[in-house]
């Protein structure tokens, strides 16, 4: 009698998938054709994805006709996934993904309609914050809707040596609830937080240099949307550093803009980048899910 293969032995040892890896003529990312998400991937091709991930740092994976649950299950390849604290946004029955849309029904938002208004990188304001999300798009706008990417490696490349050694021993406090009444002024319909909501992200303090725990290199690591101060500095010099470093993070020869494709799956590494959506007019309707994968305590 043979022994039944585990569902995770017969998917690491699955027939290769064809597929490329497609640089694109820009400073970050890379397109994976042929690949299907939702057919089991051995660990030869997972590598292959794993390495090009860290390479390009942000692959949009074309033409992905699948389930909440395949999402999930790829997701979950790289490592445990966060649930996101707006409980509100997530998909009925799968908590593990967040609605990201401006659509209303019956009067009522189906999803976080301003997510990425300003740019950052997710979940900086967690003591672990996140090593990469998978945005799948499910409804898409006729214009608009575009979602921007910035390498903070290039970003902390650029640098001059001395700027580079006055903020290499910083740290800085990461926050959510940083713009989150601003946010809510200017879109009622953001849900107010209960006392559980704001316990659950009290902030944390980041390097404002961090190293990729991967690949060794070093990123900016501070955001608009997150970083509220750098410790130990008088706020007037904080606020100003910050404000120069907010301005060189996403300098244009620095981004990548993603124009969304019907079924693109876009997986980015939270560690090397930042990205902000560029906005959807009210008149269009866009809606996207977003899983998160959990990082590690940055240093
Ligand atoms: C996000 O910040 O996770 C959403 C980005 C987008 O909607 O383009």
């Amino acid at each position: 009698m043979t022994a039944a293969l585990s569902p995770e032995a017969t998917t690491r040892d699955a027939p290769p998938q064809p597929f490329d890896i497609r640089p694109f003529d820009a400073p970050v990312g890379a397109e994976v054709v042929g690949l299907d998400i939702s057919k089991p991937i051995n660990d030869a091709d997972f590598a292959r994805i794993h390495r090009a991930h860290l390479d390009h740092h942000v692959l949009v994976f074309r033409d992905q006709q699948v389930s909440p649950a395949d999402h999930i299950a790829f997701s979950r390849r790289f490592g445990p996934l966060e649930i996101h604290v707006l409980h509100q946004f997530h998909l009925e029955g799968y908590p593990e993904i967040l609605i990201v849309s401006n659509i209303k029904e019956n009067g009522e938002p189906i999803g976080l309609g301003d997510a990425g208004a300003y740019w950052h990188s997710d979940i900086s304001y967690k003591e672990k914050p996140s090593l990469g999300s998978l945005l799948h798009a499910q409804e898409l706008p006729g214009e608009g809707g575009d979602t921007l990417f910035a390498d903070q490696h290039l970003a902390w490349e650029a640098l001059s040596p001395e700027m580079q050694a006055r903020i290499l021993p910083l740290r800085a406090e990461h926050s959510y609830l940083a713009k989150y009444e601003e946010l809510r002024a200017k879109n009622p319909w953001r849900p107010k937080l209960s006392q559980a909501q704001i316990d659950e992200v009290a902030p944390a303090v980041q390097p404002v240099v961090r190293t990729h725990p991967e690949t060794g290199r070093k990123a900016l690591f501070v955001s608009e949307h997150f970083t509220t101060r750098i410790v130990g500095l008088p706020k007037e010099e904080s606020d100003a550093l910050l404000a120069e470093l907010f301005a060189h993070s996403v300098r244009p020869e620095f981004v990548y803009r993603h124009h969304w494709a019907p079924h693109d799956l876009v997986f980015w590494d939270n560690r090397s980048l930042m990205h902000l959506a560029a906005g959807t007019p009210d008149s269009e309707r866009r809606k996207l899910y977003r899983t998160t994968v959990e990082g590690d305590v940055p240093f």
